[in-house]
Formats: structure tokens, sequence, C-alpha cells
């Protein structure tokens, strides 16, 4: 008889309610976490506790984390197959992030080049919540005995951090943890804001036109794309001379599967605003389906608090099995 190996690998991600989320989230993270979703284990939710870190009106964050939460659904995640959860409803999270900060020196954090980046821009809040955030990551992921993370390049350095808090506290104890991987897609991996494309697109820039948002409207997204930054040269063709038009060609690979070549192809010999018509038409096109049932989701509260209820019964399960075994090794009276 042939032994089939059945064992699904687990798969988890969390993105912060912040905010609406960009196109960069979508493509970078979410577009890969509905792909994975019918091959792995799949645990996906709203990082409110990270959110803390920025102050925010309650209410105001409350309702965010709801549309985060109907958005998780709204990609056609499974909630009877993945779990899909809110983070604060599981204080397993804040438990082992405790633990974990004191399995991480305090140089070793410094070093998050986020943790430099956001504390430039919060400089009226630089709180310890903004310095410890990679480790309630770290306990996020390692709660989950994760396999793969699928996250954007930004949280490439926040991946490494976690697996080498595993790897420490492993060789102390025995093989506690499970040493996680970074899924990083090949294509928009790092969209760019759309008006300085040396920097990365991100909802709280100041202006308005770099990002585009999940919710945008079709006539929105038009313009933001018409009035992207580009070159002089009009010529369609990926190099890092040519940001701007690389991101765009970026996206465009990203929502129709083209490849840069197939794409150069297509616009040799047209101009910007015939390449610029289609990579609109080609994000609108993307995003339409989930913003149809974002839309209808996310009045149905009542569904969406029952549903947030099963997902974190269902990751409480698993976390507070690692949690547990972590409390006992540690030494923790149990
Ligand atoms: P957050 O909420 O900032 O972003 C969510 C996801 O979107 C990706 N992303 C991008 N990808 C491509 N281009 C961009 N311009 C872009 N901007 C954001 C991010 O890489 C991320 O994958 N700390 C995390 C949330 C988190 C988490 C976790 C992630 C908390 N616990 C455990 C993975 C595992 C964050 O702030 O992501």
């Amino acid at each position: 008889m042939e032994i089939v190996n059945t064992e699904k690998k687990t798969v988890l991600s969390l993105i912060q309610p912040t905010g609406t989320p960009t196109l960069g989230n979508y493509l970078g993270a979410l577009k890969n976490w509905a792909k994975m979703s019918e091959e792995y284990d799949c645990i996906f939710g709203a990082a409110d506790l990270h959110s803390l870190t920025v102050r925010t009106e309650p209410a105001l964050l409350r309702k965010r984390t709801m549309e985060i939460y109907a958005l998780l659904l709204a990609l056609e995640l499974d909630p009877e197959k993945n779990i899909i959860f809110v983070q604060s409803h599981v204080p397993a999270h804040s438990q082992l992030g405790w633990i974990l900060n004191c399995y991480t020196q305090f140089g070793e954090a410094a070093r998050m080049t986020q943790f430099k980046e956001k504390s430039l821009k919060n400089a009226d809040n630089v709180n310890v919540g903004l310095f410890d955030y990679p480790i309630l990551m770290a306990a996020d992921i390692l709660l989950y005995q994760s396999d793969f993370v699928p996250v954007g390049v930004d949280q490439k350095q926040h991946l490494e951090l976690t697996r080498d808090i595993a790897s420490r506290f492993n060789s102390a104890y025995g093989n506690v943890f499970k040493v996680p991987e970074p899924f990083i897609g090949k294509r928009g991996a790092r969209v760019m804001s759309l008006q300085e494309p040396e920097k990365k697109m991100s909802k709280s820039d100041a202006n308005t036109k770099s990002f585009i948002l999940l919710t945008d409207t079709p006539d929105v997204i038009n313009k933001k794309i018409k009035s992207a930054v580009t070159d002089s040269e009009a010529r369609v063709y990926y190099s890092s001379e040519k940001p701007g038009v690389s991101n765009l060609m970026d996206i465009y690979g990203s929502c129709t599967g083209l490849s840069y070549e197939e794409i150069e192809a297509q616009f040799a010999g047209k101009g910007y605003g015939d390449f610029k018509a289609a990579v609109a038409e080609a994000v609108i096109e993307e995003l339409r389906p989930l913003q149809d049932k974002f839309n209808k989701l996310v009045t149905e509260k009542a569904y969406l608090t029952e549903t947030a209820a099963v997902g974190a019964e269902k990751a409480a399960r698993i976390a507070y099995r690692t949690l547990g075994k972590v409390m006992k090794k540690v030494g923790l009276w149990k």
C-alpha cells in the first residue's frame, strides 16, 4: 500500500488594522494568503495589539479591526477550513511575547530598521511597544508552529529575528518551536509609492496620491495611476533607472500574471498613456470581486463577531498547547 503523507504545512500571517490596506498590502501579502489557503493549514488574523503602538481613537480601532476581519473573509479564505482570528482574542500572544522578551537581546531589537523608521515617523510617541513589536510578532508566529509566513519584503528582517529567537530557545530547551521560513512572492513583494517610487507604498504617507487603497473606486484608481510619477523616456521597460515605470510593471504583472518581457512586448511603440490606462484597468478588475464581497460582508456585524469567536477558539487550542510547553520548559510553576 502506498503511504501518502497527508500532513499539511502550517502557514500564518497577520495584518495590522491601522487603516484601509493598500494595494501594497494586497499584492505583497493578502493575494498570496488567498492562493495558499487550499494547499496549507492557514492561520490569518488582524494584529490589533500591534496597532496599539500608534495612538488611535478606541472606537476607530475597533471599527478598523472589524473591517480588516471582513476583508480577510472577502479574500475567499474559508473560516471553516482556515483559522481567521483577531490577535487580542487569544491572550497567549501577549503571554508568549513577554517570555520571548526575556530571550531577545536589546541590541538585536535595536537593529530593526522598521523600529528606526517608525521612531522617526512617530517622534512624539516612541513607546516601548514600538520597540517590542517584532518580539510580539515572533510570538504570533511561534505559537502556531508555523512553517511558512507569507509577507512583503519589509517584514523579512522581523522574520530573521523570529528565526534567531526560535533557534536560541530550541538550543536551550530542546525542540520547542518550529523555525519558520518567510514566503515572499516574486512579484508585488515591495510595491512602491506612486509619487516617490524610491519609497515603499504606505497608507501612512501624507500624500494620498502615493497609494491605492483597497476600497478606492475605479475613478480614484484611474486618477492615481494616471498621476503616477514616471520619466521622460516614454518607453516601457524594466530597469532600476526607471523606478516609476518598473513599479507600474510590477503592479501590472502581479495583477495579470504577465512577465516583464511580455509587458515590454505589449507596449512596444506605445506611450505611457496607454500603459497607465492598462495598469489602472488591471488593478480595477483585480480588486472588483474583493470590493464587492467586502462591501457585503462589512455590514454583517453579527456574522463577523460570531466567526471571529470561532476563529479565536480554534486558534487558542493550538496556541495554548505551545504556551504550556514553553512555560514548563522555562520553569514557570504550572
Ligand atoms: P503590516 O500590517 O504593515 O502589513 C501587512 C502585510 O503587507 C505587506 N506590505 C507590503 N507588501 C508589498 N509592498 C508594500 N508596499 C507593502 N506594505 C506592506 C507587509 O509585508 C505585511 O506582510 N508586523 C506586521 C503584522 C504582523 C505579522 C505577524 C506578520 C504581526 N504579526 C506575524 C506576519 C506574521 C505588519 O505590521 O504588517
